[in-house]
């Protein structure tokens, strides 16, 4: 399985993204900056993913930091407001950065080195922590997946997105793993392609059986072809449960349910924002035109200097969500409800 994001050596080392599938390059980050430019140049992303890499960049932003405990914690606030700024939606980023603070005051501990050493040790337990909860959903989605199961997915939510073996498609591996013989059909994902470049490199190194379609032909595909269900990821699922993901979810949402297709979210409860009442004031990422006019900055596909529309994300509402599937269990509607009791139990 590959590692999107791996700790050896006191070093952070990411595969580079944004050369997948064409070139496995491995990239050292040995600055604060550096971990700001890999998150915003997608060098490395999914929501989980961007979270752990947070939590190495602050430690590595503290790591040589010298003075006294109060201005520990000032730098501390400084680092986090400047990799908060790295991408605006994915709301693990945040929650992994105010974890880590939160368990550094609780901790009571005043040294300076002592603080630096558990700030490495708490970043180290989050990554863990990631993986067990991408193996618990995994466990909890096998209910929804049937045997010889059609499943329709978007974007990229395997290991290169998490810490472990994923989100959507971590449910999807270890029904393959189970043996339920299930077919993919991955989204293209336009603009950066990640359904094309990462989710298909994943589907194939794992020998699950993988067929890539444009965006454009999910539609076409539900009608001529059946699909049994749709599993995508979020970056932000609000408290009434409309769930933020990839740009075009919410369109195989509003397909689906014309086809009588139950549509499910993956994610942890790292991946729920509380403090945002409904979807509509969730934010969303404004990338760069050159994505859309170009592909991945490699040929250029429209007139130069278009001008462009391009959010990185849209909001399914949860009246078009069939589950959400958490390390805790599956929730459903209704979601405001059902959401609060997870988070209480
Ligand atoms: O822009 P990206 O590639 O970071 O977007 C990623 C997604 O939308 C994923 O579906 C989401 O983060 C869930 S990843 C487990």
């Amino acid at each position: 399985m590959l590692s999107a994001v791996s700790w050896q050596e006191n070093q952070l080392t990411l595969i580079d993204q944004t050369l997948l599938p064409e070139e496995t390059t491995y990239i050292q980050l040995d600055t604060v900056e550096a971990v700001f430019e890999a998150i915003r140049k997608l060098r490395v992303r999914g929501a989980p993913a961007i979270g752990i890499t947070a939590a190495y960049g602050l430690y590595i932003a503290m790591r040589n930091f010298s003075g006294d405990n109060r201005e520990f914690f000032q730098q501390l606030d400084k680092h986090i407001a400047y990799l908060s700024e790295a991408r605006p939606t994915a709301v693990n980023l945040f929650w992994a950065l105010e974890a880590l603070k939160t368990s550094l005051l609780n901790s009571q501990e005043t040294s300076v080195e002592n603080l630096k050493s558990l700030l490495l040790k708490l970043a180290i337990d989050l990554h863990s922590d990631d993986r067990q909860r991408c193996d618990d959903m995994a466990d909890h989605g096998q209910a929804v997946i049937p045997e010889n199961a059609k499943i329709l997915t978007h974007c990229n939510t395997g290991a290169l997105a998490t810490g472990g073996i994923g989100t959507a498609l971590g449910v999807i591996y270890r029904a393959h793993q189970n043996g339920k013989n299930v077919l993919v059909y991955a989204d293209e994902t336009r603009p950066v392609l990640q359904g094309a470049r990462l989710t298909v490199y994943e589907l194939a190194s794992a020998n699950i059986p993988v067929k890539l379609i444009c965006d454009s032909m999910a539609a076409a595909l539900m009608q001529k072809e059946g699909v049994d269900l749709i599993i995508v990821g979020a970056d932000r699922i609000a408290a009434d449960g409309s769930a933020a993901n990839k740009i075009g979810t919410y369109n195989l949402a509003v397909l689906a349910n014309f086809h009588n297709i139950p549509f499910y979210v993956a994610a942890p409860l790292s991946t729920f924002d509380m403090a945002i009442s409904e979807g509509k004031n969730i934010p969303i990422e404004e990338r760069p035109n050159d994505e859309i006019r170009k592909v991945f900055d490699k040929t250029r596909i429209s007139v130069p200097d278009v001008d462009c529309w391009n959010p990185a994300f849209d909001v399914t509402p949860p009246e078009l969500i069939a589950g959400i599937i958490t390390e805790k269990g599956i929730i459903t509607a209704p979601y405001r409800e059902n959401i609060k009791k997870t988070f209480n139990s």
